[in-house]
């Protein structure tokens, strides 16, 4: 993809996500909307998404993937979550993807992506990928699980880092990342993009506790607040092609199961 295509750069907005879809019909692919501060920055199964003013990286790139069919829509999710690891191991961080596409360093998350599409026809016409990368905080007031940091993670590994990184040099830098992972797929690497994805899954063959979750509730209804579902023993094998998470039961069963379908107990 063209590099240095447009990046605006918001002191405070609502959600980067809300202004890409309403910048939508005039801006080109790669476009990028990055805020300081969101007012109402959003995350998945309708929880919200916090952050402290302008410590962190949180933006949404705008892809119009008219190359995919639309049952092909997770492979977005997948460069993306493919370029936030490889940044992150570019950096010595021992990133891992914890499915569909947060990011986890050890059981800890760093980064956490919302991603919208909308389709034409039998085209995906559109994709926003809303991303929000922790950098340089420290305290976590919110109730976000487990949160960590770029910062945090250096300072536990006594990794050489004296001041706070420079959010303009890492938005660069992680965008190079992703923009390439979308190149790739573009050039037709589906099957070695989907290959590495897998290979980097949080947890991956190692048998943990999920819980069944009801993937019918609506999209809105935040995770605690859904139906306590039924605990299982399981371990992920991977995703089908419709990025649907694959476990295996302790005796061998599998099972398939939508995003929403599976929460992980961490
Ligand atoms: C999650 O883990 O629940 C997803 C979080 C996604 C947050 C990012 S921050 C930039 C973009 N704008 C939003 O409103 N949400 C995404």
């Amino acid at each position: 993809m063209e590099k240095n295509l447009g990046i605006k750069w918001y002191d405070t907005i609502d959600s980067t996500n809300s202004q890409a879809a309403r910048e939508l019909d005039t801006a080109p692919e790669g476009s990028v909307w990055i805020a300081d501060f969101q007012t109402a920055g959003r995350g998945q199964r309708g929880n919200k998404w916090e952050g402290k003013k302008g410590e962190n990286l949180t933006f949404s790139i705008l892809f119009r993937p008219e190359f995919l069919h639309p049952a092909k829509q997770f492979l977005i999710s997948q460069i993306c979550a493919l370029g936030v690891s490889r940044y992150l191991n570019g950096k010595g961080l021992p990133a891992k993807i914890k499915w569909p596409n947060d990011i986890y360093i050890e059981d800890r998350k760093i980064c956490g992506m919302l991603i919208e599409h909308s389709l034409r026809s039998d085209k995906l016409a559109v994709s926003i990928a809303g991303i929000g990368l922790n950098l340089n905080q420290t305290v976590f007031d919110s109730d976000a699980p487990n949160p960590t940091s770029i910062m945090l993670e250096f300072s536990s590994r006594q990794m050489e880092h004296a001041h706070q990184f420079n959010r303009r040099k890492e938005l660069a830098s992680l965008l190079g990342y992703i923009f390439t992972a979308y190149d790739e797929l573009r050039e037709g690497f589906e099957e070695e993009l989907d290959n590495e994805y897998t290979e980097n899954l949080y947890r991956l063959g190692e048998f943990h506790k999920f819980i069944e979750t009801d993937s019918e509730a609506p999209g809105d209804v935040p995770v605690e607040k859904m139906a306590a579902g039924r605990e299982i023993t399981a371990r992920i094998i991977g995703t089908d092609r419709y990025g649907c998470a694959i476990l295996e039961l302790e005796n061998g069963e599998r099972r398939t199961y939508p995003f929403k379908g599976i929460r992980y107990v961490i």
